[in-house]
């Protein structure tokens, strides 16, 4: 590990080799799923003005009131992507009837100014989607599948769906009237914080970690009793509709997330190789209005740090999926020296991993590396096999080697 002055930020780090290799197996995978369920990628700037997260996020939510990067350069206060919904949606509202119905993916570094710790970062990453048109739970089903079947294309088992509803607006309303009511006369042994949460954002309080605000809300009713027949029947449909699809997700009826510009469905997946901080992915129907008209939408992200540690939890390690093999050009002379650059470049060309020394060095040393680099085969030319027009292949496996005439040689080496 690098010490002092040249460690990365505290809650940021370096991702380097083989480490790497996870990341790129998940990133590879994810494109080619998202690909078969239609969806385009979609780079945002890592800058946007604060007042797109204000307006979706909520004034009052942990990462827009404690935890934005934010500066003023100029006229318009800034901040570093919390998360990736709002910025998207952002981009979408410019697009017109087209972004009314949207696909688009992204993987991409978020930031936020949390407490670090296992779990928690200050710059993470996130694989997320957001597909927008009119609530239908079909649509909402069909992103928790897609998320489903992610994780079994990275090969992570022992994860666990949980899903509730946060209903309407109006039924938004209706419920945070009634909590507030039923929670009057608790607001004394209530925590601080959800003191403060009854008049900013009354449903926060039902998923409070606090063992007492817990032992509370266990005595009320489930969030759903206060939701119109449709709003229930819409939860009882995603998860009907995931039942027949094979996806198995469990009822939670404290799950409420903390995020404000959810309606309807909202779930989270969580992972028991992770402590604390055990939820792998988030994700929602939303409503997000940055200009006169809301724009509705289903999405979700998954937080792939926490992915990785749990990939490596169930023995998954990036070795797996770190290159193999290759070859190794060993250039005896000055003259082989050239020759090899000129050959290595015709080998690389034609896909081939293949490495060289560049300075003069002798046998002995060209060989240590080739083998450093895990070089299945090792080809040797001096000014003989320079004169003769050929090379000696060496195969490190086996430990045989013989001379092969150059012109045959790229030939033979780029079949599989
Ligand atoms: P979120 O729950 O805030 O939702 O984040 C999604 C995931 O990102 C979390 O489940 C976690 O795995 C990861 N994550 C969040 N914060 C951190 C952190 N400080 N360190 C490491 N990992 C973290 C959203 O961001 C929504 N935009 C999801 C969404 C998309 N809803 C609808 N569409």
């Amino acid at each position: 590990m690098a010490s002092g002055e040249f460690q990365p930020l505290q809650g940021m780090s370096d991702i380097h080799a083989p480490e790497i290799y996870l990341w790129r197996m998940i990133e590879e995978r994810s494109r080619k799923l998202f690909n078969c369920y239609d969806y385009e990628e979609l780079r945002t700037p890592v800058l946007e003005k604060v007042s797109v997260y204000q307006r979706s996020l909520g004034d009052t939510t942990d990462v827009v009131k404690k935890e934005m990067y934010s500066f003023k350069p100029s006229k318009h206060e800034l901040a570093m992507r919390p998360e990736g919904t709002a910025g998207t949606i952002r981009y979408l509202a410019g697009r017109g009837e087209e972004g009314l119905n949207a696909r688009v993916f992204y993987i991409a570094p978020m930031f936020r100014y949390e407490r670090p710790q296992a779990g928690r970062k200050r710059q993470f990453h996130q694989v997320g989607v957001e597909a927008t048109g009119e609530p239908n739970p079909l649509a909402d089903a069909e992103c928790i599948a897609l998320q489903q079947q992610l994780l079994e294309e990275w090969g992570l088992t022992g994860s666990k769906i949980q899903i509730n509803s946060r209903g309407t607006k109006e039924d938004q309303i209706l419920i945070s009237d009634n909590l507030r009511g039923l929670l009057e006369e608790h607001r004394g042994n209530l925590c601080d914080d959800c003191q403060r949460r009854m008049d900013e954002n009354v449903l926060r309080v039902i998923d409070c970690k606090n063992e007492k605000c817990k032992a509370i809300v266990a005595t009320l009713p489930e969030m759903r009793s206060f939701m119109t027949q449709e709003s229930q029947d819409y939860l009882h449909t995603v998860i009907e509709t995931l039942g027949q699809m094979g996806v198995e997700v469990e009822y939670d009826r404290s799950l409420v997330r903390g995020l404000d510009y959810y309606v309807h469905t909202v779930w989270e997946i969580t992972h028991g190789a992770l402590g604390a901080q055990n939820a792998i992915a988030g994700g929602g129907r939303y409503e997000i209005a940055l200009g006169k008209k809301a724009i509705p939408g289903v999405g979700f992200a998954m937080g792939m740090e926490r992915v990785i540690t749990s990939l490596e939890a169930c023995g998954i390690t990036a070795e797996q999926f770190a290159p193999k093999g290759g070859l190794w050009l060993v250039s005896l002379g000055d003259e082989a020296l050239a020759e090899n650059m000129k050959f290595a470049r015709e080998l690389r060309g034609k896909g081939l991993r293949c490495g060289m020394e560049l300075t003069a060095k002798s046998m002995k040393a060209q060989m240590r590396k080739a083998n450093r680099a895990g070089a299945k085969k090792v080809i040797i030319r001096g000014e003989d096999e320079i004169a003769k027009g050929t090379a000696i292949i060496k195969d490190m496996e086996e430990g045989s080697q013989e001379e092969v005439n150059l012109s045959d040689l790229a030939e033979m080496l780029s079949r599989p």
